[in-house]
């Protein structure tokens, strides 16, 4: 793993953005998409940026279970206004939160299977999950739909106007879809993941700290703001 430790989120996003450049000028063709709002940022760089991707696909991680996609709470909505709108990849994956759970889960694999990711960009849960991938996933899990933890719950309530709009369940691409990525970049910022940060980078490998499997990926840049990096 390697670790950059930054001033600012912003100064993490010109990081993040230099890794897209990079992979883009080695001809990456796949990018795994994250939610959230530590990719706000690197978004706009990329949506200010000369970078085309309309010959490129991009796959998202996860998505709420039983919002459409043009519900503004849906990550769908997001990925269209953060990026696509400005920056439109040839093909855009994100899992569909109305399919039913067999079929979705089923073609979400055949994307990922159709497109290896070149570059998966990830943020971190409080509770250092990835993705949708909540503490005791197994590793070896793939594309599946999640019960969401109270935690996550309570950490993304502050997007809908009551808690109980917050949807319960998600599909998620799994650790193993993640670990399959070329490549991985993982922004986190703010005390509030400080915890999760070190559990990750200094921890032990398992299941309870789900990003801590970036360990076992041999091509992983972790990148934190001082906050963030604070118990390390
Ligand atoms: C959600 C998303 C994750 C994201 C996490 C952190 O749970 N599913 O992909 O990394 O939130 O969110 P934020 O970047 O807002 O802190």
């Amino acid at each position: 793993m390697e670790v950059i430790i930054v001033e600012t989120p912003l100064d993490g996003a010109k990081e993040a953005f230099d890794i897209f450049t990079r992979v883009k000028e080695q001809d990456g063709k796949v990018y795994g998409l994250a939610t959230g709002s530590t990719p706000i940022e690197l978004y706009k760089l990329l949506v200010a940026s000369e970078l085309d991707f309309s010959d490129c696909v991009s796959v998202n991680l996860d998505e709420y279970v039983g919002l459409a996609g043009d519900d503004e709470h849906s990550y769908r909505y997001f990925m269209n206004e953060q990026l696509f709108h400005a920056k439109p990849f040839k093909e855009s994956f994100v899992p569909d939160g109305l399919a039913p759970e067999d079929t979705e889960i089923a073609r979400y694999e055949q994307v990922l299977a159709d497109n290896p990711i070149d570059l998966q960009l990830l943020g971190l849960g409080s509770n250092a999950h990835i993705g949708f991938n909540e503490p005791g996933t197994d590793f070896s899990e793939r594309t599946h739909k999640v019960h969401l933890t109270e935690s996550t719950i309570n950490a993304n309530k502050r997007f809908f106007a009551n808690e109980e709009d917050v949807p319960r369940y998600a599909y998620s691409m799994g650790p193993a879809s993640i670990m399959d990525a070329k490549e991985v970049v993982l922004m986190a910022f703010g005390e509030g993941k400080a915890q999760a940060v070190k559990d990750m980078i200094e921890g032990e490998v398992t299941p309870e700290v789900p990003a801590s499997i970036l360990q076992n990926h041999e091509h992983v840049t972790i990148i934190i703001d001082q906050a963030a990096a604070q118990l390390l």
